[in-house]
């Protein structure tokens, strides 16, 4: 379900998949793939006007390799600035209001990324915020994630439209994007989750509302058969406690050899990392010829470069 309606004067935060329409997701998917190709000097006409004078405030509430680093060097290579504090560095750590934060950081940057313990916080730093507000991954959601697979994905098997892509393992934050990302990008989403690890009830209520072409069910075998990628995460998200329970859950959900068999000849294998090799994903799918994985880690640059650029007006 869209998290917050915007009005012209309202700055263009990157929330979640499902906020934004086809047309917008697309340009930015193209132009990531531009990003790409021009490589570490961003063209022009890319760029945002005024880069070289922006910075981007990127908090963190949790761990991040690959969101830290992605948004602070796409920040660099488009021309402007960084600035990456981890939550307790700041007074919110200490009891500071996410609102007050939110004005505050509002005068000084022209952007901010957060990775929320909880989605409530990113909605309420923007909807307090007057600069543009990213989600670099909160306990429901993982856009920027899911835009770099969307890349990715078409890099190696053409446009994504009309293709079937198969979740398998927990319906977590990760999976709610992919099933945004679904409904907006005109895809077959399959997903298979052990009952009590279904996704959200908010983000499969908004898909059937909007006629997304999704199935969520508990069968691996049924959601992979004839898909032209398999994605997998890991069986315990940030902040979960109750990892032996959900180990035991999903152990019949592990994406191995003979599960990819199931999938077509040339379908691909995703995981966005931190990967847990055997456990979620055997050692030989991940490290084998049909996974991208590491390029996905690579596009979290392009694509951010893309989504910087959207929320900063290019
Ligand atoms: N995939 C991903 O978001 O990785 P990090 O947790 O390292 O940022
Ligand atoms: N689902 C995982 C993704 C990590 C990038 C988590 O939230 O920890």
């Amino acid at each position: 379900m869209p998290t917050t309606t915007s009005s012209a004067a309202s700055p263009r935060h990157f929330l979640d998949i499902c906020d934004l329409d086809a047309k917008a997701l697309r340009r930015i998917i193209d132009a990531a793939h531009a990003m790409k190709k021009a490589g570490k000097r961003v063209p022009a006409a890319l760029r945002p006007k005024n880069i070289a004078d922006a910075v981007l405030v990127l908090i963190f509430e949790k761990p991040s390799t690959r969101t830290r680093v992605s948004f602070d060097i796409a920040m660099r290579q488009l021309g402007g600035g960084a600035l990456s504090l981890n939550h307790t560095d700041l007074q919110l750590g200490r009891g500071e209001s996410v609102a007050d934060t939110a004005r505050v950081l509002s005068r000084y940057a022209d952007g901010m990324m957060i990775r929320a313990n909880s989605h409530e916080t990113l909605v309420e730093l923007a909807r307090n915020a007057t600069i543009p507000v990213i989600n670099g991954l909160t306990d429901k959601s993982h856009p920027c994630q899911v835009m770099a697979d969307i890349q990715t994905f078409e890099e190696h098997l053409g446009p994504i439209k009309g293709r079937t892509v198969a979740w398998v393992g927990d319906g977590n934050n990760v999976a709610v994007s992919w099933m945004h990302a679904a409904v907006r990008f005109g895809f077959t989403l399959r997903l298979a989750c052990p009952k009590s690890l279904y996704p959200d009830d908010q983000a499969t209520t908004w898909a059937m509302r909007e006629k997304g072409a999704i199935s969520i069910g508990d069968d691996p075998e049924k959601a992979v058969r004839g898909a032209d990628c398999v994605v997998t995460d890991t069986w315990v998200s940030m902040g979960q406690s109750d990892a032996a329970r959900r180990k035991k859950l999903l152990a019949p959900y592990a994406v191995d050899a003979a599960l990819m068999r199931k999938a077509t000849k040339g379908a691909i294998f995703m995981h966005c990392l931190p990967a847990y090799r055997g456990h979620e994903v055997s050692q030989d799918v991940l490290e084998g010829p049909q996974s991208v994985v590491f390029d996905e880690a690579e596009n979290r640059l392009h694509v951010q470069k893309a989504i910087i650029a959207w929320c900063l007006g290019a």
